[in-house]
């Protein structure tokens, strides 16, 4: 199965989230959204997708029982070594799955110890940017599957389908996407057109998300 990460990072505020969610969620149910602890609680009760907190507050209580799970270690919210393990260690206890992100190879051999949930990496200087991870990193992506035992996803620039199959091709397990969807001014069409889509007789994915 293809691993959809949408991260809403800071982009929309207010009715705008849940607006967003619910046009996901049209599209995939299975599709994990990143969102800020303060959304965390009311958007769950609204939707069906696995929503995750873009971060680990200092109050564990603002998602715990609403959120699925926790970014950690994002480029927007790093972590040192011993704070992510102890942040991994809360969230099992918590029952709150994990999704470390990692910008290199040497990090994710030591992250993948920690057994989280999910492994993503980003080159942080591709965040945000014209060009793609699976452009610009191929062969680093590469290196990750020959050198990993756990599965991991890639993002950073992701911008189009084909980068999505390059970075499947390589090895990846999955997509971690943010401003392409965000700051489209259309969503649903962008993300259709990204990952597949629907029609009302028969549906048609690219991916099996
Ligand atoms: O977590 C996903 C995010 O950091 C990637 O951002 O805007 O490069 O798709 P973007």
């Amino acid at each position: 199965m293809t691993i959809i990460i949408i991260n809403f990072k800071t982009y929309k505020k207010g009715k705008e989230v849940l607006k967003l969610v619910r046009i996901i969620e049209k599209i995939n149910k299975n599709i994990i959204v990143g969102l800020i602890p303060l959304d965390i609680k009311e958007i769950s009760k609204k939707t069906k997708l696995k929503v995750f907190s873009q971060y680990l507050s200092d109050d564990i209580k603002e998602i715990k029982g609403s959120a699925s799970g926790v970014f950690l270690n994002h480029s927007d919210h790093p972590l040192t070594f011993n704070k992510l393990k102890k942040s991994i260690s809360l969230c099992k206890k918590n029952k709150l799955k994990t999704a470390v992100f990692t910008t290199s190879l040497r990090e994710a051999r030591k992250i993948e110890k920690l057994k989280p949930t999910y492994l993503i990496y980003e080159p942080k200087e591709l965040i945000g940017g014209k060009i793609s991870v699976s452009q610009a990193k191929p062969e680093i992506i590469r290196k990750f599957k020959d050198n990993l035992s756990m599965t991991f996803l890639v993002g950073a620039g992701i911008k189009t389908s084909k980068d999505i199959k390059t970075a499947l091709d390589l090895g990846s397990s999955g997509i971690a996407i943010s401003s392409v969807i965000m700051k489209s001014r259309n969503p649903e069409g962008k993300l259709k057109e990204l990952i597949g889509s629907v029609t009302s007789s028969k549906a048609k994915y690219y991916y099996d998300i």
